[in-house]
């Protein structure tokens, strides 16, 4: 199996829940590798051009004023499908909808506030992962 990387977000709503340390313990369970991070308050400029695929969209702007509402713990996680093994610790975007014992399902509140972003192919990890982390900072174990 392919050994990829991704990026995850812990959410304004998941880190001001205090539970980094609880979702850290999943990437970690789950055989993830942590090879970076770091802690920021993101810019309404940088939530925008993260999330400029969603420009159109309805939920937009409200979108960027929560990930803006609070400092975000932004992470590199390496592993054998990390990308879908992610995804699938992750949950469904809508946490009434996530399976149980999902990181959404339990830490989420709503379909805006759902406590985790994870990067959803290897094209966008890659540029995800780039918006964040000069290769000198990603410490592949
Ligand atoms: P999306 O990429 O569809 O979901 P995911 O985070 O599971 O990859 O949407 C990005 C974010 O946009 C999502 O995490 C929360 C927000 N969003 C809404 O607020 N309302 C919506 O109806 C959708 C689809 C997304």
């Amino acid at each position: 199996m392919a050994i990829e990387r991704t990026l995850s977000i812990i959410k304004p709503d998941a880190v001001a829940k205090n539970v980094i340390g609880q979702i850290y313990s999943r990437f970690e369970s789950s055989g993830l590798k942590i090879i970076a991070a770091r802690m920021i308050h993101l810019s309404q400029s940088d939530a925008e051009q993260f999330y400029a695929v969603h420009r159109e969209r309805p939920f937009f702007n409200d979108l960027v004023k929560f990930m803006t509402s609070g400092p975000v713990m932004v992470q590199v996680l390496e592993g054998e499908e990390a990308i879908k093994k992610n995804r699938d610790l992750m949950g469904a975007t809508d946490p009434r909808k996530a399976e149980t014992g999902t990181i959404r399902a339990d830490f989420a509140d709503s379909i805006d506030a759902n406590a985790v972003h994870g990067s959803d192919a290897l094209e966008t990890a890659i540029v995800e992962i780039a918006c964040f982390f000069p290769t000198l900072n990603i410490y592949s174990r």
